[in-house]
């Protein structure tokens, strides 16, 4: 057997909770081969000791347990912080993943995003959404482009209500459809964070694509992800696949700033009574088992609706409307939570100088 044979063998091999193989992942770092020995190097982006557990067995089973392999992952919380970061100028970035899709992410997103804004931060939006990108519908717009600075060769963001914002939906025409195969969204995302414009920004807000996938390893091997919200509906089923969504930031050494809770109940315009359509409060046991919080329990609202067909989001036009409240309270618990880790950070770097 040649290095060729073993790395066509190892493509059997797929990354625990993704769709690709650890050799088109790059995670293959050496396959070093002495008459019958073979000895295997490996990198992941998981300290999870699942993984790697999984990816061994994996190799053993398909070249043989004599294999050697070594397994390097990313061991201390400071290694992976200081990680890759092809966007250097951004403080934060923020992942707003759901397990699947029309639970309101990219509301989420929007909204989340103006808080912040409106609390004085320095915020870019990314819709990188490849399959669904319709931030630029939530925000007026489609009818722009963004520009190109010609000295840098980057896009200069589109700004709406206080936020920079770039969209998949700005990179190719409306109604084109695209066929993304792993490579491609690996390019896509990349360039979404090294060929534009951001400039410093204290947070990235990044609306994903649903589920998890090669957009989200990605980005996480491309930039230290400071925090994941996931967003869910209360439905039984739809918390089944948040699950999957937080177990995949675990992997990705992702820390969880909390779940959004959305359609957490309709409040009856007409009468004020509150109605339990998806049932309310489920998430909550859901951020126990991770021990992370609820940031919001947003209620079903027509304004919310409205104002994302309208391109009006309704924590920039309804600030005291019930969902708008729910998102300003988010967007506080988030900046706690950056502010946590940022502390954390500090003390770990103050903490060496023993005496
Ligand atoms: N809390 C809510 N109340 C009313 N409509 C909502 C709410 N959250 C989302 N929607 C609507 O549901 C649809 C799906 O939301 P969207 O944010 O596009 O989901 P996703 O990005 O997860 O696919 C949109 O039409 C949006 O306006
Ligand atoms: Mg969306």
């Amino acid at each position: 057997m040649n290095k060729q044979d073993i790395l066509n063998k190892l493509k059997y091999v797929i990354y625990p909770n993704f769709k690709r193989d650890i050799v088109d992942f790059g995670f293959v770092k050496n396959v070093e081969i002495d008459g019958e020995n073979v000895e295997i190097s490996l990198e992941i982006p998981s300290n999870n000791p699942e993984v790697a557990k999984k990816i061994h067995s994996e190799i053993l089973q398909i070249l043989g347990d004599k294999t050697k392999i070594h397994i390097k992952t990313p061991q201390l919380e400071n290694e992976t912080k200081k990680s890759k970061n092809i966007a250097p100028n951004i403080k934060n970035f923020v992942m707003i993943s759901s397990g699947k899709g029309g639970v309101g992410k990219s509301t989420t997103s929007v909204n989340l995003a103006i808080a912040l804004a409106q609390m004085g931060k320095k915020v870019g939006l990314l819709d990188a959404d490849i399959y669904g990108p319709n931030i630029p519908r939530m925000l007026s717009l489609t009818a722009q482009k963004p520009l190109v600075d010609e000295s840098v060769m980057k896009l200069i963001p589109l700004k709406a209500y206080g936020i920079k914002v770039i969209s998949m939906g700005m990179m190719y025409e409306e109604g084109q459809s695209l066929i993304w195969r792993g490579p491609m969204i690996m390019r896509a995302i990349e360039q979404m964070l090294s060929d534009v414009l951001w400039g410093d920004l204290d947070m990235l807000i990044i609306d994903m694509p649903p589920g998890t996938g090669d957009a989200q390893l990605t980005l996480a091997q491309s930039v230290p992800v400071s925090a994941g919200i996931s967003v869910t509906t209360p439905q039984l089923v739809a918390l089944d696949d948040s699950a999957r969504s937080l177990d995949m930031f675990n992997r990705l050494n992702i820390p969880i700033a909390g779940i959004i809770e959305n359609m957490s109940g309709f409040i009856c315009p007409k009468c004020g009574e509150h109605y339990d359509i998806f049932g309310k409060g489920t998430a909550i046991e859901l951020a126990n088992t991770n021990k992370c919080d609820v940031l919001a329990q947003v209620p079903i609202e027509g304004k919310i609706r409205e104002g994302g067909d309208e391109g009006k989001p309704i924590v920039f036009f309804e600030p005291n409307s019930a969902g708008a409240k729910e998102y300003i309270k988010a967007a506080h618990k988030l900046n706690d939570f950056l502010e946590k880790a940022k502390g954390k950070a500090s003390n770990a770097e103050i903490q060496p100088i023993k005496h």
